[in-house]
């Protein structure tokens, strides 16, 4: 059961008034709510860029909840992946570029790391754009490149804050197609989406209303 509340100035917002969730390895899991319900929030706490007010976050069965931020980065570099709505890709590099990225910031070295780069792209069926740059590619590719990011450490779970926002209904099931085909193969998959079509692409979902889980589906 986890808390997380913000204080700005005099105002104390409860962003997450006591959540109890558990994600076991292999679910693909779809969270909904309203706007400003708390699904961000929940994400970076699950995702470790965000620490609990109160109560217990464990991942792997390890408490996480009053780790320190070079610890929660440590534990991101190693198991998690994110893919946002916006892509956040850098305009001026290659998609290749892009997603070799996060492999700048493990301390471990990486052999071949354009190797890596490539089969991460092949996985989300783009090993023949990894010379194009972000400008030309669709969008949906744009998604694709930035899912092949998330991969490039090889995560075991990867957290996904709307990733068809941004796209027609079109592109939005191609990506939603390459992350169904990421699962299955084995990748743990959370993810945050206003659009009800995608949310039933999950094989569970719930939803969040004012910072209390309010239903839960099994698909
Ligand atoms: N860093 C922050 N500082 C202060 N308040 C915050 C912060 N982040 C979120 N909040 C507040 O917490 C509540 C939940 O925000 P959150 O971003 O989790 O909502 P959300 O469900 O992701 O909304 P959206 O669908 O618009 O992205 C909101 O009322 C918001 O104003
Ligand atoms: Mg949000």
């Amino acid at each position: 059961m986890i808390e997380k509340t913000y204080c700005v100035g005099e105002i104390t917002v409860e962003a997450l008034r006591g959540v109890n969730l558990t994600i076991e390895k292999g679910d693909f899991t779809a969270i909904t709510g309203v706007s400003g319900s708390g699904k961000t929030t929940l994400l970076n706490i699950i995702g470790c860029l965000d620490v609990p007010t109160s109560g217990c976050y464990k991942l792997n069965g390890t408490d996480v909840s009053h780790y320190n931020d070079d610890a929660l980065s440590a534990i991101r570099n190693e198991l998690i992946g994110f893919v946002f709505q916006h892509f956040y890709l850098l305009p001026y590099v290659t998609a290749i570029e892009n997603v070799l990225l996060p492999v700048l910031y493990t301390e471990t070295p990486v052999d071949n790391p354009r190797e890596l780069a490539l089969d991460a792209l092949t996985r989300v069926g783009l090993s023949d754009r990894a010379d194009f740059k972000p400008g030309q590619l669709s969008g949906g590719q744009q998604q694709r490149v930035a899912i092949a990011r998330a991969l490039i450490n090889s995560p075991s779970l990867i957290i996904c804050d709307e990733p068809t926002g941004q796209l027609d209904s079109k592109t939005a099931s191609e990506v939603m197609q390459t992350l169904v085909d990421l699962n299955a193969a084995g990748k743990t998959i959370l993810m945050v989406t206003h659009d009800a079509a995608v949310a039933k692409i999950a094989k569970k979902a719930f939803s969040i209303r004012d910072g209390l889980i309010s239903n839960t589906d099994s698909m």
